[in-house]
């Protein structure tokens, strides 16, 4: 049986200490490689829109996390994760919920919460529901899919603070956010949203790249602002702002 929010008597779905079959298990995408390095050792990993279960079990398997709640909101994903746990003898280490974002996950007291995969308001969104998570020794690895700059802005207005940032590549690049609160706010300027101030100081090819990407979308916005007669200042400073934070002059 499967655990769904709102359920009288939970059951969890998957129990039994399984054999560890870390060869067969295919290789992390580096978005989810890149992720799953975040994590502390000795977790207790909550991985919230999980689908496919990949990185809780990977990370149980690889002995980073001593557990997990795997958690989904739809059906479909959340027996693709029970299968996966179950083919790899994880059904006691993984615990499956379906739930909306993060209902029903503080009772497994996660030490590491992974949302990866959805768009920054989504994630911003969940995050503000579970006030729970306003506490410091959690920590937070996030992988908006799009609108970084929304959950940048959530975060560091709600007092939770961008520890750390990386940038995975693939066929496009993705932006990885590891956060936790402090009950500090830090006010970015619109370009460090965007970017990620950590990941401007570091500085290094991947980042370059996603600037010029964001420079080509911002020119096309103010291209097509030009031609319907708008006003082209906001888009003419950020370009200014990502251009100084690449050594490129305008
Ligand atoms: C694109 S998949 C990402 C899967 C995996 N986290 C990854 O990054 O590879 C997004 C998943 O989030 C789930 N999802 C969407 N909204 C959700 C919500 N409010 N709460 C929990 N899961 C959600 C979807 O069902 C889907 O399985």
């Amino acid at each position: 049986m499967r655990i769904k929010d709102g359920d009288s008597n939970p059951i969890p779905v998957c129990r039994s200490f399984g054999r560890k079959i870390m060869n067969d298990f295919p290789k992390l995408t580096p978005r989810l490689a890149c992720a799953s390095k975040l994590i502390r050792a000795s977790s207790f990993v909550a991985d919230i829109g999980t689908d496919h279960a990949y990185l809780p079990i990977y990370l149980c398997l690889e002995g980073k996390a001593r557990g997990a709640v795997a958690s989904d909101i739809n059906a479909g994903p959340v027996e693709r994760a029970e299968k996966n746990i179950n083919k790899y003898g994880l059904s006691d280490k993984i615990t499956v919920l379906q739930t909306d974002g993060l209902n029903g996950i503080q009772e497994y007291r996660p030490t590491d919460i992974m949302i990866l995969g959805m768009g920054g308001e989504l994630i911003s969104r969940i995050i503000e529901q579970a006030p729970w998570t306003k506490d410091e020794s959690i920590q937070l690895c996030l992988q908006p899919m799009t609108h970084a700059e929304i959950l940048r802005e959530f975060l560091t207005k709600n007092g939770y603070s961008i520890v750390d940032e990386r940038l995975a590549q693939e066929e496009k690049i993705y932006q990885i956010i590891l956060a936790k609160y402090t009950g500090l706010c830090e006010e970015l300027s619109e370009a460090q949203l965007l970017l990620g101030k950590i990941n401007a100081a570091r500085h290094d090819s991947a980042f370059i790249s996603l600037a010029k990407r964001q420079i080509e979308i911002l020119k096309r916005r103010a291209e097509g602002k030009k031609k319907a007669n708008e006003d082209l200042t906001h888009e003419q400073s950020l370009i200014a702002e990502i251009k100084s934070m690449i050594g490129e002059t305008t």
